[in-house]
């Protein structure tokens, strides 16, 4: 399953399964799980400016000795940062961070700053957007892409847009079915890229997600990995732990239609889950 990949739309391929780094310490933590997923065969890692840990992936790629052609690496313009000349600066900052020439992906992280969520940066954006289409022209990113971006945040973007988002990394989840922003992309040949498809832990003790893993004769994780890719989606579950990084990549079992409607039907809020 590591070495899948699916083509975006401008035939790029991504493997279907990365390494999400999200909330995962800089420094050491950081550097040891991406050593770590390499070594067990990852071949892609998501990273972002916002995550601080950059600089610990782009030196476990590099003391990895796996050629950098051979991997899938994506990070992310901070989120409040929506003028022209900013996103270009911040681009740099981050390849210099991981060392690195070029990213395979690279991803305006939000609509909006985390510190004022749902705020409206309609023009910021478009900025930022045609930062990204200099990239991608510059051969520095070989992708370029939204993160968290709903319908309309994308419909503002593509009224300037010379390039269409290749791309769109969402929090989708059992109890989080996205299904109007799924929809939207797939009809736009954006492509869904899931983070914490587990509910960052939280959906892997749920009773229904426990009881239908059993009848796979699969672990949670693995059931929750695997909808997310049902979905159509590449998928990034973060793990600290290789023998988890394992367990998360061997997910080549198929979900029947039914069991994936009521996956997507699923009403449980992951928050409460526990
Ligand atoms: P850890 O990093 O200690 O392995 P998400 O990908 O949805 O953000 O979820 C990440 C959380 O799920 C982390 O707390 C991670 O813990 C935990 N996790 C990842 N993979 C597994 C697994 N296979 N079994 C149990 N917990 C897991």
């Amino acid at each position: 399953m590591l070495k899948k990949r699916i083509p975006l739309s401008n035939d790029t391929p991504i493997p279907i399964i990365g390494l999400g780094t999200w909330q995962m310490p800089p420094g050491d933590v950081t550097y040891k799980a991406v050593k770590d997923a390499l070594d067990v065969g990852y071949i892609h890692v998501d990273t972002a400016a916002g995550y601080q840990n950059e600089e610990a992936v782009g030196r476990a790629i590099k003391d990895s000795q796996i050629k950098r052609e051979d991997l899938f690496v994506t990070t992310k313009l901070e989120s409040h940062i929506k003028t022209y000349q900013g996103a270009l600066d911040a681009f740099d900052a981050s390849i210099k961070a991981l060392d690195m020439p070029y990213v395979d992906l690279y991803l305006i992280h939000a609509p909006w700053p985390w510190s004022d969520i749902g705020s409206n940066h309609a023009k910021g954006n478009i900025e930022a957007w045609k930062a990204l289409e200099t990239i991608y022209a510059s051969g520095k990113a070989k992708a370029i892409g939204i993160s968290n971006f709903s319908p309309n945040d994308i419909k503002n973007i593509l009224s300037e847009a010379k390039v269409i988002p290749h791309a769109n990394q969402i929090g989708l989840f059992v109890g989080n079915p996205q299904h109007e922003t799924v929809d939207y992309c797939t009809e736009k040949g954006i492509q869904i890229i899931a983070y914490s498809p587990l509910a960052i832990g939280y959906a892997l003790t749920d009773s229904m997600v426990v009881k239908m893993a059993s009848h796979y004769n699969v672990t949670p994780a693995q059931l929750l990995i695997r909808y997310t890719i049902e979905r159509g989606a590449a998928t990034l579950p973060k793990s600290t732990h290789a023998h988890r990084m394992i367990e998360n990549a061997t997910v080549d079992f198929q979900i029947s239609s039914e069991d994936l409607a009521l996956l997507s039907a699923y009403k449980n809020d992951p928050r409460k889950f526990n």
